[in-house]
């Protein structure tokens, strides 16, 4: 008898669909599984063997022949145990064939037949809904991310024997379990409130004007003033995640195995990847392509800590991931994309012991400087639209006013983001430091007078044309944040303050 049950497979963040069909005929006792199937899948016989014996279930001492279609699509992982397992039950006539059209089922299973959440449910709910199935079958754990797809009715279950009594009409699904307010909290109380930090002003302000027009920072500074304290305080001043970027978010979260089930991810992420990491860790790849740290990044902070440690091939491979907001992963004639758009931070030292300037404490010779100097004039230095430059901060008692809040902070930049979407509404583009040549020009609306100030700071401090472009995209903030439609010469004054080549770090632009 022939039995055919719907699972999907997980392909780059998308899932495909996938018909597992069970054979079983007369023979001697066999489960093959055939169809493109890795050596996980195949090892899923032994777990869909133990877990139907566990389950109080007959497992059939005849030939049995599974074969997942399309034969095309490579099948990767232990998500289609459940399919198998639903699919030797129903062609051994244990649960009746006819009722599993229009039904899709996704989990793993363990020897003792309880279901596992499996990763990418958010993609497979998704894919449900696509291909006009009305209901899914997961476990427990997976059902609230499953849910977070409208029109798909989500049967959560937490045993193979739940599953089948579901899918047989003898049972009803568990309540889909309540997602829970995940991450309500603001983001301050998690990762720590900027005013925590004492002084740095002038990094704060910084931080404030990249975070809101989404421009790339590199902090320089000797070690222990608070750079990486600093950069954690980023998520907690960026605006909230609308539900689409959440979604998205999340579907990468579920896909990479680190959001197993839950909700909507809400957080914006922050990741600080070790310099130790791989190219393929940092964008992407692998055997079977998994979202790099660049896609965990995606609509969150990218943390680059000591970044002159990072070798060149690592930087390298950021660089399309920065331009493009996505990452292409080719695997022989299949390529897939993971989403990247996400704010670029990063530190350094001044010099190798850290302490440049400092002629007490800095023993480097000027070629040592000179040389890690040129180890980030390279590659990536072209991203950073602010840099700015921190000193020990005077002792926290006699740091003048009052420190800044990270909310009132998150603040000013959600409503000068909101100014940018108002004025990049059907571009494309989502704030200004995406805007390229061209939009500087057609969008920046500088007024003569600040027009003036960037040409003289062009022929005073051999600004480069790029250097330029770049000063214009952050005074375009600077007025962004002032509430101002056009960008005035104070703005651009701000703007100049915060160029990269004032920290010496030549770059060739
Ligand atoms: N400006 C500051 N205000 C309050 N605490 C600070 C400040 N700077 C540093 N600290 C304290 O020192 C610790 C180390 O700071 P942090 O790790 O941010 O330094 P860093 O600049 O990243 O140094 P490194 O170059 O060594 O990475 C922080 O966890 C914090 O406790
Ligand atoms: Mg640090
Ligand atoms: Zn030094």
């Amino acid at each position: 008898m022939l039995a055919r049950v719907t699972t999907f497979a997980i392909d780059g963040l998308e899932s495909r669909r996938v018909s597992v069909e069970v054979d079983i005929r007369a023979g001697l006792p066999a489960f093959r599984v055939v169809g493109l199937a890795d050596a996980a899948v195949r090892e899923a016989r032994e777990r869909v063997r133990a877990a139907v014996l566990n389950s109080g279930f007959e497992f059939p001492q005849r030939r049995i022949t599974a074969n997942l279609a399309p034969a095309y699509l490579r099948k990767v992982g232990p998500g289609f145990d459940l399919a198998l397992a639903i699919g030797v039950l129903a062609a051994s006539g244990q649960l009746d064939a006819e009722r599993l059209a229009g039904w899709a089922v996704f989990g793993e299973l363990s020897l003792g037949g309880e279901l596992r959440p499996g990763r990418g449910t958010l993609a497979v709910a998704e894919g449900v809904r696509r291909c006009g199935l009305e209901a899914l079958v997961v476990p427990v754990e997976s059902a609230a991310e499953a849910a977070l797809v409208d029109e798909v009715c989500v049967a959560p279950a937490a045993t193979l024997r739940a599953a089948a009594e579901i899918l047989d009409g003898k049972r009803a699904p568990e309540p889909v379990p309540d997602a829970g307010e995940e991450a309500t909290p603001p983001l301050a109380e998690l990762d720590g409130d900027l005013a925590e930090v004492s002084g740095q002003a002038e990094a704060m302000a910084a931080m404030e004007i990249a975070a809101a027009g989404g421009h790339n920072l590199l902090m320089e500074g000797p070690p222990g003033v608070g750079k990486t304290m600093l950069a954690r305080r980023l998520p907690g001043i960026l605006p909230a995640l609308t539900r689409e970027e959440a979604l998205e978010v999340t579907r990468v979260y579920s896909v990479a195995g680190l959001h197993r089930g839950g909700g909507l991810v809400s957080r914006r992420p922050f990741r600080s990847p070790h310099h130790t990491i791989s190219p393929s860790g940092l964008v992407g790849g692998g055997a079977r392509p998994a979202p790099g740290e660049a896609s965990l990044a995606h609509h969150g902070v990218l943390f680059l800590d000591e970044l002159s440690e990072f070798p060149r091939s690592s930087l390298e491979a950021l660089r399309q991931p920065l331009e493009d907001g996505a990452s292409t992963i080719v695997r022989g004639q299949q390529a897939r994309v993971f989403p990247t758009r996400f704010m670029l931070v990063a530190a350094t030292n001044p010099c190798p012991c850290g302490h440049a300037g400092d002629r007490r404490r800095c023993r480097c010779t000027e070629a040592d400087v000179a040389r890690y100097r040129r180890r980030l004039s390279g590659a990536l230095l072209d991203r950073f639209d602010l840099l700015c430059s921190l000193q020990r901060p005077p002792a926290p008692r006699v740091a003048a006013g009052e420190p800044p809040r990270s909310d009132r902070v998150r603040a000013r930049v959600t409503a000068a983001r909101e100014r940018q979407a108002r004025r990049f509404a059907g571009t494309g583009i989502a704030c200004n430091g995406q805007m390229d040549s061209r939009r500087v020009r057609e969008l920046a609306r500088l007024t003569p007078d600040a027009e003036g100030a960037l040409h003289a700071a062009y022929e005073r401090e051999a600004l480069s044309a790029r250097g330029m472009q770049r000063v214009a995209r952050v005074a375009r903030t600077v007025a962004d944040l002032a509430a101002s439609d056009a960008v005035h010469r104070d703005h651009v004054a701000t703007a100049l303050a915060l160029r990269q080549d004032r920290l010496g770090l030549a770059i060739a632009a």
